[in-house]
């Protein structure tokens, strides 16, 4: 044999033999292959049914190529029914049956065709029957055909719609809130809410506040203390809450109480300021009506003790005149003698001029007691003294009434800042009652004391005790609302005006029966000096 020809025989022999070996192999290999196909394909179902978004891929004639087990389940289409193969159309329809799907499909899907052949990507949010709101995304792929993503929205539409409610409601209160409401960004300082209390309360719309600064709305010298105010806050962190006069744009100066606070952001950085103001202005002027009330019926009760007292006054006063009488008639006979003794003349001088003092000290007193004003003096002295000065006063009207008047004090002075005048008309008001209770008791046993003592470290104590009828329990806590009387001539004032003094001082007054008989009306007030100081 040639070598050529040995050769080709060898070569054929070879390719028979590969082609053999190949036969043998190619199902082998090709069952691999199968293999990893099924694996990759496998993994990809796995990932796509696990999507927590419904995914559908298409193909440029909108046939469906494959879908995920999230979009069958979301839109409650049967696996039977969703087919790779099966037309957009088709699966529209199937939606419509389920109630997931509102429009009409041969018009949604020949829309939708007619947009992804012109290569669009399609966004939009759905909202079906049963409530379902999806995001739809359909985005063109390259060789034709599109992915559709259908994300379930409902819970965070529902989680916006229950925020945006919230917000409403709270712009609602807000801006009917009867109180003028602002916030301003703390950065600039720059207005972003007014609600309408506060557009009546500065006379400006919000129009021309929102977006302004306090500079630009208010006169510059109340801006200028806004800015201030408004700066401490910022540095201060801390919710102030203060009381002035502010002057507003175009509603003249009022009284507020204002409450200001900072809002901060997640970081704590303060992102605006909240003011909310409450006009007091009309109450301020309630108040000052009433005080200036409470100071004429202070007055005239008063007056009407000095009528009752008019009798002690002139008796009190009768004294030292008649004394001045009498040493002036004493000094005329010593005149008319010879020689003349001086010494004595000297001595019946003085008594006159110490008896004159005597008497410009009553008429100073009776014209204290009886001057009108509403401003309140405040002097510090010595509690004893206005108990003092009261018993003078009561001393014949006591003696008139047959009523022994005893007087017992505090060994230490019991110094109290008040006005004076005031707290003898109180204690004398106590003492006429007390005179009263005891009108129709036997004269024998008339008796009045009036008392003062420490009250703990911090108050004195001054307290009326009379022999008389007493007061019916259930009416003790009554008798001192105004008008409330038991005697005929009575105007029930007596003790509510004895209960406003004192309180304005600070103090308190209450009533008590005696067990021996009769009551015991006692009032407290702060010390101006502790005990201990
Ligand atoms: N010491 C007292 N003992 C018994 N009852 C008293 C005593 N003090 C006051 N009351 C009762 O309290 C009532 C109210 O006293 P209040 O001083 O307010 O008015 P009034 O004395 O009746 O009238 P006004 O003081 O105008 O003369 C009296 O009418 C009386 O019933
Ligand atoms: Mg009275």
């Amino acid at each position: 044999m040639r070598a050529s020809a040995f050769n080709t025989r060898l070569l054929e022999n070879f390719r028979l033999w590969c082609h053999k070996l190949l036969a043998n192999m190619l199902p082998q290999l090709s069952s691999i292959a199968n293999e990893k196909l099924c694996e990759v394909n496998r993994r990809l179902d796995t990932a796509l049914n696990n999507m927590s978004q419904g995914l559908c891929m298409f193909d440029s004639e909108g046939r469906l190529v494959l879908c995920n087990e999230r979009y069958i389940q979301m839109y409650r289409l049967s696996h039977d029914a969703v087919k790779p193969g099966c037309t957009i159309r088709e699966l529209l329809a199937l939606r419509k049956v389920c109630g997931t799907f509102q429009g009409d499909p041969y018009e949604y899907s020949t829309n939708l065709l007619a947009r992804i052949a012109e290569g669009k990507t399609l966004r939009e949010t759905v909202e079906a029957l049963d409530g379902l709101v999806t995001v739809i995304v359909d985005r063109p792929i390259e060789g034709g055909g599109w992915v559709a993503t259908f994300e379930d929205v409902t819970a965070r539409r529902q989680l916006e719609h229950e925020r945006d409610r919230g917000q409403k409601f709270l712009n609602t209160i807000v801006e009917n809130a009867p109180i003028p409401i602002f916030v301003k960004e703390a950065s600039g300082l720059r207005y972003v809410l007014v609600n309408r209390a506060g557009e009546q309360f500065w006379g400006v719309s919000r129009a021309e506040m929102i977006g302004k600064t306090s500079h630009d709305v208010f006169p510059k010298e109340e801006a200028d203390l806004i800015a201030v105010r408004d700066q401490q806050l910022l540095r201060s962190d801390q919710p102030v809450v203060d009381e002035r006069e502010i002057q507003t744009p175009r509603n003249g100066i009022r009284s507020i109480v204002s409450r200001r606070l900072t809002v901060c952001d997640e970081d704590g950085k303060s992102r605006y300021v909240v003011g909310v103001i409450q006009d007091v202005t009309e109450r301020k002027l309630v108040e000052k009506r009433i005080a200036h009330m409470a100071h004429k019926l202070i007055h005239l009760n008063r007056t009407a003790i000095a009528g009752v007292l008019s009798a002690s006054f002139a008796h009190e006063l009768n004294q030292p005149l008649g004394a001045i009488l009498s040493n002036a008639e004493a000094a005329e006979v010593l005149l008319t003698a010879n020689p003349l003794n001086l010494c004595h003349l000297k001595e019946i001088i003085a008594d006159i001029r110490r008896d004159d003092q005597r008497a410009g000290e009553i008429i100073k007193q009776v014209g204290g007691f009886l001057k009108k004003g509403d401003e309140i003096e405040l002097q510090e002295f010595d509690l004893s003294d206005a108990v003092r000065c009261a018993f003078h006063l009561l001393d014949h009207e006591a003696v008139t009434r047959g009523v022994v008047l005893g007087v017992r004090q505090a060994k230490v002075a019991l110094p109290v800042r008040a006005n004076e005048v005031h707290l003898q008309q109180v204690i004398l008001n106590l003492a006429m009652n007390g005179m009263d209770a005891m009108a129709r008791c036997d004269p024998g046993s008339r008796k009045l004391t009036l008392e003062t003592a420490w009250a703990g470290d911090t108050d004195a104590e001054v307290s009326v005790s009379d022999s008389g009828i007493g007061v019916p329990a259930d009416k003790l806590e009554r008798i001192f609302d105004a008008l409330v009387t038991t005697k005929p001539q009575g105007t029930g004032l007596g003790l509510s005006i004895a209960r406003t003094i004192i309180e304005i001082y600070g103090g308190k007054i209450w009533a008590e029966n005696r067990p021996g008989g009769g009551a015991v009306f006692r009032f407290t007030l702060p010390l101006a000096k502790t005990r201990a100081a």
